[in-house]
């Protein structure tokens, strides 16, 4: 029996949901009597503060008498500007992802000494265990990455001689050899993907450890290993505006619930990747991909404001795009007049079109950018500012350098695992309690009966 045929009798599984659906219905109206704070936002629209955290600053907003101010967004990670890290680098024309997750989870930017030690232990930790890839990836190759992501995590478990000790040290020993695989692992993942459901070729370079994250992903993915060292610099930019977002977003706070309940490394990351995967977080990069291409084919004119903007308002209708409503890219649960990541991708972004002539999918996406909050407040009947999120152009800029769509949230998940370790780490010395909130429950009292007595 094949594992769809578990699952063919249709009808059955169409009563089971009838059931599901009959006895799982709560009305609006009883999430405002109880006060219930649905995706741990209050009434504003601001999240419900659970804990503190030195990492990240996502700031959007600040509260006036009570009422929300928008204003250009701002990122800091642990204290300094996502802007002036960047900056930073670029100026000394360095690559800097290693040296960000030194900044995330050891708390400081690392001396000369210390960032070279730093960087020599991710080196001896790239190389996955022997025969991992032809065990865990080869011989159960999956369609999704992060799902591989997700096991691979998992399944690292196993080949820990000390997986289970919650000692900072042992954290972060995991933390480093997570960061140092998961590029490996991605990427082996992609090729094992090309072989089994692609009908492609499958090239399966071996890491380098002298080299940095976005020059191993580079050399890694593609067939011939070459990259240019502009093309690695922008990855690498990439890589850093991923690194972090607060406690709050979806799969940082996952790795805290998880980490709250004393369970192990690889099963609270795991965890976290899988949070990532869905397209209201991390997903949403390759949603935005599509639904760019949708409007290539289905908009005559794309620099047709009134056309573009047509589109937009069949999106949200839910007839066309995904059928979710969301035009995806768009719109953030803190920022209000700009993502700094956005901005920082479309800058970023803008010579590279212009050199691949790509100037004008770069012209309809800051359409998109332009026309979707009036869009979005004439069908809400709303007059609150929007603005682009990140996803609006990662996945546009991956698409210049020629990456695959299958690797744009697993990219986010590389960069990301630093941001996860650096909470993980600071939920197990500064968290203290099991993360445990209440659901009211609906249920009334029933009484048992036989089998024979139901109808
Ligand atoms: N397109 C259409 N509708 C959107 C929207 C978008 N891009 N962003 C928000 N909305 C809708 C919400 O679905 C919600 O509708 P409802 O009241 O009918 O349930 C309403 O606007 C209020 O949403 P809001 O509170 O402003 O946003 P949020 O904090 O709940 O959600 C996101 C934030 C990011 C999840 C949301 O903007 C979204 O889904 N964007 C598209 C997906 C995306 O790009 N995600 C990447 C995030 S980095």
């Amino acid at each position: 029996m094949t594992y769809e045929d578990t699952f063919a009798n249709e009808t059955l599984l169409q009563e089971l949901s009838e059931s599901f659906r009959a006895h799982n219905q709560i009305p609006e109206a009883l999430f405002s009597r109880y006060g219930i704070k649905r995706g741990l936002r209050n009434a504003d629209g601001t999240g419900v503060l659970v804990g503190a955290s030195w990492l990240g600053n996502v700031h959007g907003y600040i509260v006036n008498e009570g009422e929300r101010e928008p204003i250009e967004g701002r990122l800091t990670y642990r204290g300094y500007d996502v802007y002036d890290l960047i900056r930073g680098l670029e100026a000394e024309n360095r690559f800097g992802f290693g040296e960000i997750g030194y900044l995330l989870m050891c708390g400081a930017l690392p001396t000369r000494r210390q960032l070279s030690d730093f960087q020599a232990m991710i080196g001896q930790e790239r190389a996955l265990p022997n025969n991992f890839t032809e065990d865990m990836i080869m011989r159960a190759p999956s369609r999704d990455i992060m799902n591989k992501l997700a096991g691979a995590t998992l399944a690292l478990y196993s080949y820990d001689q000390n997986p289970d000790e919650t000692t900072v040290e042992n954290v972060m020993r995991q933390g480093i050899s997570l960061m140092a695989k998961f590029p490996v692992i991605i990427s082996h993942a992609y090729q094992a993907k090309r072989r089994y459901f692609d009908g492609d070729s499958m090239y399966l370079h071996m890491p380098d450890p002298a080299r940095s994250t976005a020059e191993n992903i580079l050399h890694l993915i593609r067939p011939d290993g070459s990259y240019t060292d502009d093309e690695a610099k922008l990855l690498d930019r990439c890589l850093i505006l991923h690194a972090e977002h607060g406690g709050g977003n979806n799969s940082s706070f996952t790795v805290r619930v998880a980490t709250s309940s004393g369970t192990d490394t690889y099963s609270a990351i795991a965890a976290a990747v899988s949070a990532l995967k869905g397209p209201r977080h991390g997903g949403a990069n390759l949603r935005v991909v599509r639904m760019l291409d949708e409007i290539k084919a289905n908009v005559g004119d794309w620099s047709d404001e009134d056309e573009v903007a047509a589109y937009l308002r069949k999106i949200m209708d839910g007839q066309a795009g995904d059928g979710s409503g969301l035009i995806y890219g768009m719109g953030h649960a803190v920022y209000t007049l700009s993502d700094p990541r956005a901005v920082a991708l479309k800058e970023a972004a803008r010579p590279l079109a212009e050199r691949k002539g790509f100037s004008r999918e770069m012209a309809m996406i800051e359409l998109v950018e332009k026309l979707t909050p009036a869009v979005f407040n004439e069908k809400k009947k709303l007059d609150k500012p929007m603005c682009a999120n990140v996803d609006l152009y990662s996945g546009f800029v991956y698409k210049l350098l020629g990456l695959p769509e299958s690797l744009y949230t697993p990219l986010f998940a590389t960069a990301r695992i630093v941001g996860w370790m650096a909470h993980r780490l600071e939920e197990l010395t500064t968290g203290g309690k099991i993360i445990r909130p209440a659901y009211k429950p609906l249920g009334k009292a029933m009484e048992y009966r036989n089998l024979d007595e139901r109808e």
